[in-house]
């Protein structure tokens, strides 16, 4: 089995906690424990939790957790839902459970790499949908349309798009589930962004809701800001949900009961926390919007989800020359490009401190202007 490195993964390990401003961050402000629980109006919850017996827990997720995660959808029950160890997790256990060697994927790109790598891993060929900046970083339908045949076991999504922030629309997605209809392949979406939006009046389909063999992916840590958790989930049909669970013996047993009491709190208050992460969402976007508005040596398409947002350089050096001098020179932290196949631009993380992100954005500024033509 030939494992391909994790590019995004360890150039996060080996320079976050080394950095003076970290814009590289793609969740919303983490909470702390205080925070959270204050907002939830549990601040005994440790006390109430004293004579609870530190077992393995549910299997799959306690019934309360399962639940409240498909409320978050139309017509699910707790039985489309499987708990896993962050969307990472939940990612992993789809591919473990549905890829064979020779099997054919399509996937788009660029996207969060686990997408299309761990498949290659397991042995399938993936074929690239690349988004291009010209089309909004949206998927052209008709190259998908002929890069998938009835031989397509899965076509792979990302909705909102880690790293460019594009929000593939409710007809697009709807076009999106007839391809993979009439392939007879499951469609796999990465929404570990879902309900991140910068229009809070968006609201976007999962595809679990739009297609019998779609299988949507969830994250505790984006859109919930409780990214310690390392909790995400699985939505699909009983069928996927069964064959998931199979392999998920093999991984995990159970996540900890701590945390799916934890989990389960947010679950029950979605509102609170969607409430809470507007304010971040809107103040932090208005910051960075201005900021390359006026910025002529960068440009971008505006994001629409998630609080990450891939920018243009116009510099002459690679993104990781770009990442790595900016790291030396200004102690500030983005993504290179090349980690999402994409050379040119660079990932900022804008969702996390208001006055760091300013100071980020502001050393970048002083590096464009100090290594400009
Ligand atoms: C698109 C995407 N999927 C999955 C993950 C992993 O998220 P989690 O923290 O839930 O494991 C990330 C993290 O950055 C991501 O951007």
């Amino acid at each position: 089995m030939r494992v391909e490195s994790f590019r995004v993964e360890k150039w996060l390990n080996e320079y976050e906690h080394n950095v003076e401003i970290n814009v590289s961050e793609t969740c919303i402000e983490p909470f702390t424990i205080g925070e959270f629980l204050h907002l939830m109006g549990r601040e005994n919850f440790f006390n109430e939790m004293w004579d609870t017996q530190l077992t393995y827990g549910y299997i799959p997720g306690s019934l309360g957790l399962r639940t409240g995660i498909s409320k978050l959808y139309e017509g699910l029950g707790p039985e489309n839902t499987l708990v896993a160890g962050g969307a990472i997790g939940a990612n992993f256990l789809v591919f473990y459970s549905l890829v064979e060697p020779g099997d054919n994927i399509v996937s788009v790109v660029p996207t969060y790499q686990q997408l299309y790598s761990v498949a290659r891993s397991f042995g399938a060929d993936v074929k690239f949908l690349r988004l291009k900046m010209e089309d909004g970083w949206l998927p052209d339908t008709d190259e998908l349309g002929r890069l998938v045949d009835d031989s397509t076991k899965l076509i792979v999504i990302n909705n909102p798009n880690n790293p460019t922030g594009s929000l593939i629309g409710n007809e697009m997605l709807k076009e999106i589930c007839e391809i993979a209809e009439e392939a007879g392949a499951y469609l796999l979406d990465d929404e570990s962004y879902r309900g991140v939006y910068i229009d809070p009046s968006d609201r976007v389909f999962s595809v679990v809701e739009l297609y019998h063999n779609g299988i949507a992916t969830g994250s505790f840590s984006k859109p919930l800001s409780l990214t310690g958790l390392r909790l995400g989930w699985i939505a699909a049909n009983e069928d996927v949900i069964s064959k998931c669970e199979d392999r998920r013996d093999y991984t995990t047993i159970s996540n900890g009961m701590i945390d799916d009491a934890l989990a389960t709190l947010a679950v029950e208050n979605v509102e609170r926390i969607t409430k809470r992460n507007a304010e971040i969402v809107r103040r932090n976007y208005e910051v960075l919007s201005e900021w390359v508005e006026e910025e002529p040596l960068i440009d971008w398409v505006p994001p629409r989800g998630g609080t990450i947002a891939f920018l243009r350089y116009h510099l002459d050096m690679t993104s990781e020359e770009l990442c790595r001098r900016l790291i030396d020179e200004k102690s500030t932290l983005l993504v290179p490009g090349s980690c999402f196949e994409t050379e040119g631009f660079v990932r900022i993380g804008w969702g996390g401190d208001a006055e760091k992100l300013a100071e980020g954005l502001s050393r970048l500024k002083e590096f464009l202007y100090e290594h400009r033509a």
